[in-house]
């Protein structure tokens, strides 16, 4: 499982300023392909900058800037020849709290591909399709694709926004911040059992406050501690025999 092909993701020395404070303090790291990396730590630690910074969310940010490299196959997304648009179709992201958009389910999952000028229905068609058959939505909602999309559960709500990220094409990396935070335990399950199938395909990192999620779903695991990542590795090793006694207290539950 350790990885055998160059990373998908190359991360040198990254370091992210607040202002003044520095909320990430020298992360360099190498996420392979066709993986789930698993990134665990309590609040406050740099998950969630970490994640905006690989797809440039962080640019949004006042006052905030970054030192580093982040190489998407090899190539520096803060590079200023960097297409930024083009970036985030190729690096998704499904944040904490589902935000279905006001329109039907069918317009919220081809939202994306609308956007990018996909005009054709039965292209379309397909497009929600596949994409609501792998965020495991379809079969709650095949027969209602013209309802609002506001007036599913909260957890289909989540599915449908990963379906929106899956609609688009260019897809190649996934990133989700606690997805799962305010879920159902089905509809928890249905994202973790589509992660474990997406993954075939994708590059995912998934950001959990939810230590028994990372252990179900992740191949590797980092535990990031206030700005530092302090340990790094296989998720079984994470969780049974880490290096470091903070990552250890973290996943017995000793602290955070
Ligand atoms: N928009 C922001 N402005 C100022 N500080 C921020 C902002 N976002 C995050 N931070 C700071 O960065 C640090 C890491 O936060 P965050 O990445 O949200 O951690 P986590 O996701 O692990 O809870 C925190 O100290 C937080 O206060
Ligand atoms: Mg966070």
């Amino acid at each position: 499982m350790i990885q055998a092909s160059p990373a998908k993701i190359t991360i040198r020395a990254l370091r992210v300023f607040h202002g003044q404070e520095e909320s990430l303090r020298g992360i360099s790291l190498d996420i392979p392909a066709n993986q789930v990396l698993g990134i665990i730590g309590p609040s406050g630690a740099g998950k969630t900058t970490f994640l905006r910074a690989l797809n440039r969310l962080n640019d949004l940010v006042p006052d905030m800037h970054a030192e580093g490299q982040i190489l998407l196959d090899g190539k520096d997304i803060y590079h200023p020849a960097c297409d930024v648009v083009a970036l985030r179709k190729r690096v998704g992201m499904l944040f904490a709290l589902p935000v279905a958009l006001p329109m039907s389910i069918y317009e919220n999952v081809v939202y994306g591909p609308r956007l990018s000028g996909v005009r054709k229905k039965t292209h379309l068609d397909e497009v929600v399709e596949r994409s609501l058959k792998a965020a495991f939505l379809w079969d709650e909602v095949k027969d209602r694709l013209r309802m609002s999309g506001l007036r599913l559960s909260g957890g289909q709500q989540q599915r449908l926004c990963l379906a929106r990220v899956l609609a688009m094409e260019e897809l190649e990396v996934i990133l989700l911040d606690e997805p799962c935070s305010g879920l159902d335990p089905i509809s928890t399950s249905k994202i973790e059992d589509a992660l474990t199938i997406l993954k075939e395909r994708y590059t995912i990192i998934l950001v959990t406050n939810n230590t028994k999620q990372a252990a179900r779903v992740a191949d590797e695991t980092a535990f990031f501690l206030m700005g530092d990542m302090v340990e790094y590795g296989l998720t079984e090793k994470i969780f049974t025999v880490p290096d470091d006694k903070r990552t250890n207290d973290y996943v017995t539950g000793r602290f955070g």
